[in-house]
């Protein structure tokens, strides 16, 4: 069976070691092996001892214990269950964007069926088919951030819909048919009888942002399982963020990323070696 996180060994270190601007020598020539070992490391063409997953998980400031567990396959969030009490419902909708799967998420009120539509994605009208195939009303399309394979879906859904489209005020702003709603950290929108919070998780991008309602929390590429979204703005930024805004909620609140699989903020706490 293959390893279902979004992120393995190899991406993580390539992620820490970019995110700190340090150079493959460096980190090499820190850790005790060749820069061409560690490039092999990166593309998982050369497996690590437990001996280097250690010093290199010294030399980028991650957790040792929780590196070694991921490297050795040795754990993967639990899935979710469905409590049949809780007053919101998720859809993950997940399909390839050149050639890579990225989620697209439905949350629903189950006292109204008001829906809101998180992350566009690029395909649409898989989108616009979980919408028709149940009795709910979508009222607000969330956007966590506006790299395109999060948005370009969103004018085809726009016109579908009518729904109007929230965004973080500091984010670039994706293509759009309609004026987008710029949101702040600390902003509530509701979705039927939902109060959704925004939060500010910055880092991947300049204005990504997470979205929290009841025990759920949409994080686009803030954190994955086990790791975190290209740090193309600041790793440190992300870092403090998600820290910060996502893992101070209770741990029982689950975290829908934009790859891979949910996971729970407790066991990212436990699990994640960028915390
Ligand atoms: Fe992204």
């Amino acid at each position: 069976m293959a390893y279902a996180l979004e992120d393995e060994f190899g991406d993580i270190i390539g992620k820490a070691r970019r995110g700190q601007d340090l150079s493959h020598s460096q980190i090499a020539t820190a850790a005790g092996i060749t820069g061409t070992e560690l490039s092999r490391m990166e593309q998982y063409t050369l497996k690590p001892t437990e001996t280097q997953v250690l010093r290199l998980a010294e030399v980028l400031n991650l957790d040792g214990t929780k590196l070694l567990d991921i490297a050795t396959e040795a754990w993967a969030p639990e899935p979710p269950q469905q409590i049949s009490t809780s007053p919101l419902e998720v859809i993950t909708i997940s399909a390839p964007v050149g050639g890579w799967p990225v989620n697209a998420y439905l949350l629903i009120c189950q006292a109204t069926h008001a829906a809101a539509i998180v992350d566009t994605a690029a395909h649409p009208d898989l989108i616009l088919e979980q919408l028709a195939a149940r009795p709910v009303k979508p009222t607000a399309i969330l956007l966590t951030h506006a790299h395109s394979d999060h948005t370009d879906g969103l004018p085809k859904i726009q016109t579908a819909t009518g729904c109007e489209t929230y965004i973080h005020t500091d984010e670039p702003k994706p293509r759009s048919e309609t004026r987008l709603r710029e949101v702040a950290h600390g902003d509530t929108l509701t979705v039927g009888e939902l109060t959704v919070t925004v939060v500010n998780t910055p880092g991947h991008t300049p204005g990504g942002c997470s979205f929290i309602a009841e025990n759920v929390a949409f994080v686009g590429d803030a954190i994955f399982a086990g790791s975190v979204g290209g740090p193309n703005i600041s790793l440190q930024d992300e870092i403090d963020s998600v820290r910060d805004n996502l893992l101070s909620l209770p741990d029982g609140v689950r975290l829908f990323p934009g790859h891979g699989p949910s996971t729970t903020v407790g066991e990212e706490k436990a699990h994640n070696p960028f915390f």
